[in-house]
């Protein structure tokens, strides 16, 4: 096992690069299969999750060959199986989408049920309407979701929630649906274009993605292609915190600006200079935080996944944030790991009151999920004395080589084994 060891109090400088959508490779690694052909896929994230996607199809049947560090050449021509492997898929929440993918190429697909971070509950009754209403039956036995269809046609879904996962997934499916499918009350994240993008790359009729309705001619004949995934958003936007918080001056490349807007909106919001280039962000901040209020909601509003992050920066502001969390009941759950670094924050359901202190003290603490892991590696970036973060296992399957990139931006951070537990009562 490993943890994190950080000397907070260094403010970042220097230039960062940003990796492909977590969020949009996951999706995309699956929707190889309705190419049932040669995909190569670009700008994708070193990560866990990745790597978990990948591991699923290979062993399903897919022929991956590494092209090099970020690119994969993926053959699904020769699929062996539609049942993706119970334990890989039930560790990663996103393997929901080989059902979508496997039902549209083949008819039918199995995976277990998703797990993924603990968020709260997360029901995916929304993707199994719009499989029903494509005309898919499915089941549950034994911890495994299997969906069928005799025939996939074309419907109206109106979507009761909006939902990132659900969107991509009734997608996924209905590029293969006979006749047209309109999907209503979508998400509109980035990471849905993007996957839009991609099956139109192989040939799909999806129309409107980033809008409220996405319109989609089902049964074209699709191919493998080549295709480059957007940057990720939360982790630029997680580099933007970093640089706030230590009172550095970061260019954030690879990433697209206007993806980033509500992030910078509020960071500008808080202090925080944020200059725009075609294709890269220079955040710094000299003066003291402003405190904020902040509700996360669906895109384009301000993203849930960077609300923890959002909270670590409100914990050293001058004055009381109010941050309402309106996706997720248990996204709180790095607030205990930050009383212990001595924020001062009030937690009553989905909002947090914070008082700003002058300063963040270095503890040990652990990463409860990937954002609240990450934001913990910012809290300590900025925080006085040597942190330690535990269960960073989760922090690495979303952010791709973090201790590198931010070394090389002048952190003090190392990862190192943790010694094995000695047991008090052993001879
Ligand atoms: N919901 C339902 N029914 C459904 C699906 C969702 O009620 O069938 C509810 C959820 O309980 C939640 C809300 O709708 O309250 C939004 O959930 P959504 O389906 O949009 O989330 P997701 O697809 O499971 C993705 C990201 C999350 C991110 C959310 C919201 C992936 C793999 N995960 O999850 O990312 O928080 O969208 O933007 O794309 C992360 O990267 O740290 C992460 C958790």
């Amino acid at each position: 096992m490993e943890k994190l060891v950080i000397r907070g109090g260094k403010p970042l400088v220097g230039e960062v690069s940003v990796s492909g959508a977590k969020n949009a490779a996951v999706a995309i690694l699956p929707a190889t299969i309705l190419a049932g052909g040669k995909c190569v896929i670009e700008n994708l994230p070193d990560i866990s999750d990745v790597a978990a996607s990948v591991q699923i199809l290979h062993e399903m049947g897919a022929q991956v060959r590494m092209l090099n560090r970020s690119t994969l050449e993926i053959d699904t021509s020769h699929m062996l199986t539609t049942v993706a492997p119970e334990e890989l898929s039930r560790r990663m929440r996103a393997s929901y989408y080989f059902l979508g993918a496997l039902l549209g190429q083949y008819g039918e697909g199995s995976v277990s049920m998703p797990g993924g971070c603990d968020l709260g509950p997360r029901p995916i009754d929304q993707h199994l309407k719009a499989f029903a209403a494509l005309g898919a039956s499915y089941e549950v036995d034994r911890g495994m979701i299997h969906v069928s269809s005799e025939k996939l046609s074309g419907e109206h879904v109106f979507f009761d929630t909006v939902s990132v996962g659900a969107t991509i997934n009734a997608m996924l499916a209905a590029v293969q649906a006979e006749g047209v499918t309109v999907l209503e009350n979508v998400a509109k994240e980035p990471h849905i274009v993007d996957v839009a993008n991609f099956l139109n790359t192989m040939g799909a009729d999806v129309r409107g993605a980033g809008t409220d309705v996405i319109k989609i001619r089902g049964g074209q004949p699709l191919h493998g292609c080549t295709y480059s995934i957007i940057p990720d958003q939360i982790e630029a936007g997680s580099y933007m915190v970093a640089a706030v918080i230590t009172h550095g001056n970061l260019l954030i490349k690879n990433v697209i600006p206007k993806h980033l807007e509500p992030i910078t909106a509020k960071l500008e919001q808080a202090g925080a200079t944020i200059d725009e280039y075609d294709d890269a962000v220079r955040v710094c901040c000299v003066g003291e935080i402003e405190p904020l209020n902040v509700k996360t909601m669906p895109h384009p509003g301000f993203p849930t996944d960077m609300q923890p992050l959002m909270g670590v920066l409100l914990s050293v502001a001058k004055g009381t944030s109010i941050i309402r969390e309106s996706i997720w009941d248990n996204r709180f759950r790095y607030v205990d790991e930050l009383l212990r670094m001595g924020a001062n924050i009030q937690v009553d359901g989905r909002t947090a009151v914070i008082e700003g202190v002058s300063r963040l003290k270095a503890a040990p603490v652990r990463a409860m999920d990937l954002r609240a892991g990450a934001a913990l590696v910012v809290a300590a970036l900025a925080a006085e004395g040597v942190s330690e973060i535990d269960d960073i296992q989760y922090i690495e399957r979303g952010y791709e080589d973090l201790v590198g990139k931010l070394r090389a931006v002048g952190a003090d951070i190392k990862k190192v084994e943790k010694p094995e537990r000695v047991l008090s009562n052993a001879i």
